[in-house]
């Protein structure tokens, strides 16, 4: 027996059973976590890892099976009953509230004496735990001010403020930047050294075998696997996962490019906090071809992307499709100009949680034939075609009515996808169109991405994945602090080249250092 062997678990999850209509979420799951661990929670969009939490978090309640927590069978019936016996969680979607400060968001619901009322105390303790923890985030900025990253710091901070021992962290890395993801980890590591009990959930292999200490793997809600890093490779786990081999690489060929569709000049736009995010911006895509726009979060990715799009004033410059300048640009005209737009918050500008899958698929097109006809709505062609996105893009829902909140993460991602790369659109803004999104879904994305290409379209993909971005992209332009410092082509892009760019180091430095 080894001393792990012996250890009490803090948590025992058994038999776990969630039904939803429809749908079995959670089949018998079974979920063991020892003090100072990880346990990773791996498995397809839809598999049932967030559900298994939220039952841990009393969020749900367990149609079949037990919790014990050191051993004792409990039953929890909120979260706030979940934080008094000492469970957190970082939900994959954030909780946090946006107009309030980050001092503000940890005291809310602590209640009597903590209180919004005196903040002196709460700021001495959240000052004690961000530094134990090196969560370095500013109390009195307003959640709304803050990047991801950030906020994803305050949204921990706040869990280990109410003394979490057991913290489920629901793709916690899906958002971050590899520096940020860096971070996290030296954070988690504290946190186990602290002897705290961590659950893990990511869809990237390489964190799953560099963090883990177990891995449970859950395919269509029953545990299809357990194993650990020692007896796994990432081609194993993802065929665990998926339940078939899965290519974890891609070789795209070279293809001629063709006319110019976007061109953006001289581009000046203002960020949420009054700064110039977006700098004398110049950048062409022509049809046929991806480019890809790689930085770390928060370098004006998400302002240009949206600027294109309508979304945000432009302070000055020029953005043109097929050589005619948009004017006061606004969703709908820029659309109607042939751009599609995935967006990286998919829940805020992506898709409306409360609207049907049928209705989230067709956000775009529902005025026009043949889905309207004299003003009414064509039911069977709104359902034929909105039946062919679900099967065609494998998006895990009971059927097409389903309200889009009510589906996991990533098959949200996915009803997105499939509206924006279906609708004939010449120029498309993809921003993170992977993030959460597992494996196979993002081999299938993928796919679709370079059938666009083949088409035609003119792609400008923004994202922090870097092996997306090398692996698809025919240049890659890297941005930092609203500036281009740099475009590497197909044949030179590799995590290095594109990495130092991204951390402000140009080539000829990049050589003079590595000396
Ligand atoms: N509140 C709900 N009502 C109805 N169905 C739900 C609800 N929550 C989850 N489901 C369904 O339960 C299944 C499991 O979803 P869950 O969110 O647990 O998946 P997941 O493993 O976290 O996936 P992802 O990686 O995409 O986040 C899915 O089919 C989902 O549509
Ligand atoms: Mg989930």
């Amino acid at each position: 027996m080894t001393d792990t062997d012996r250890a009490v678990p803090m948590l025992q999850m058994e038999g776990i059973t969630k039904r939803f209509p429809g749908v079995l979420a959670n089949d018998s799951v079974d979920l063991t976590v020892l003090p100072g661990q990880v346990h990773t929670l791996l498995g397809e969009n839809g598999a049932g890892k967030s559900t298994l939490m939220k039952v841990l978090y009393g969020l749900y309640r367990p149609d079949e099976g037990t919790i014990r927590l050191d051993g004792e069978p409990v039953s929890i019936t909120s979260p706030s009953d979940a934080i008094n016996r000492g469970i957190g969680m970082i939900h994959q979607h954030f909780m946090l509230v946006p107009t309030l400060t980050v001092a503000e968001n940890v005291a809310l619901g602590l209640g009597g004496r903590a209180g919004l009322s005196d903040m002196r105390p709460v700021r001495q303790r959240l000052a004690e735990v961000s530094e134990r923890y090196g969560l370095h985030v500013n109390p009195d900025a307003y959640i709304w001010q803050l990047a991801v990253g950030e906020r994803q710091r305050a949204e921990i901070l706040k869990a280990l403020y109410r003394d979490a021992r057991l913290l489920v962290l629901d793709e916690p890395t899906a958002v971050l930047t590899p520096p940020e993801v860096e971070e996290l980890f030296v954070t988690l590591r504290q946190m186990t050294a602290d002897d705290k009990g961590l659950v893990f959930i990511s869809h990237k292999l390489h964190e799953v075998m560099e963090l883990s200490d177990e891995i449970t793997v859950l395919r269509d809600g029953r545990v299809s696997g357990q194993t650990r890093p020692s007896e796994s490779t990432r081609e194993s786990l993802a065929e665990l996962m998926v339940g078939r081999p899965v290519e974890l690489t891609r070789n795209v060929a070279a293809t001629e490019r063709g006319e110019q569709r976007l061109a953006i000049t001289g581009l000046n736009v203002i960020g949420d906090r009054g700064n110039t995010a977006v700098k004398n911006f110049d950048l062409a895509v022509h049809s046929g071809e991806i480019v890809g726009l790689a930085g770390v979060s928060g370098n004006g990715q998400r302002e240009l992307a949206d600027a294109i799009f309508g979304l945000r004033p432009i302070r000055s410059g020029q953005i043109a499709i097929d050589g005619e300048p948009v004017t006061a640009p606004t969703p709908r005209s820029v659309r109607q100009r042939g751009v599609a737009y995935v967006p990286e918050e998919r829940m805020v500008e992506g898709a409306i949680g409360d609207f049907t899958v049928a209705e989230n698929l067709l956000l775009v097109d529902y005025h026009q034939p043949p889905y309207t006809r004299r003003g009414l709505l064509n039911r069977s062609a709104i359902s034929s075609w909105c039946n062919r996105l679900v099967e065609n893009y494998r998006v895990k829902t009971p059927d097409i009515e389903t309200p889009t909140k009510n589906l996991s993460g990533g098959n949200i991602q996915k009803v997105v996808i499939a509206r924006e790369f279906t609708c004939d659109a010449e120029v498309l803004v993809v921003a993170q169109p992977t993030r959460g999104v597992d494996i196979g879904a993002a081999e299938y994305i993928h796919e679709r991405l370079l059938e666009q290409r083949e088409a035609g379209a003119a792609i400008l993909l923004i994202s922090e994945d870097l092996d997306e971005v090398i692996q698809l992209s025919d240049r890659v332009v890297v941005v930092l602090e609203g500036q281009i410092m740099g475009e590497v082509d197909r044949a030179d892009a590799t995590p290095r080249s594109i990495g130092l760019l991204m951390s402000g180091v140009r080539d000829g430095e990049a050589s003079a250092s590595a000396d």
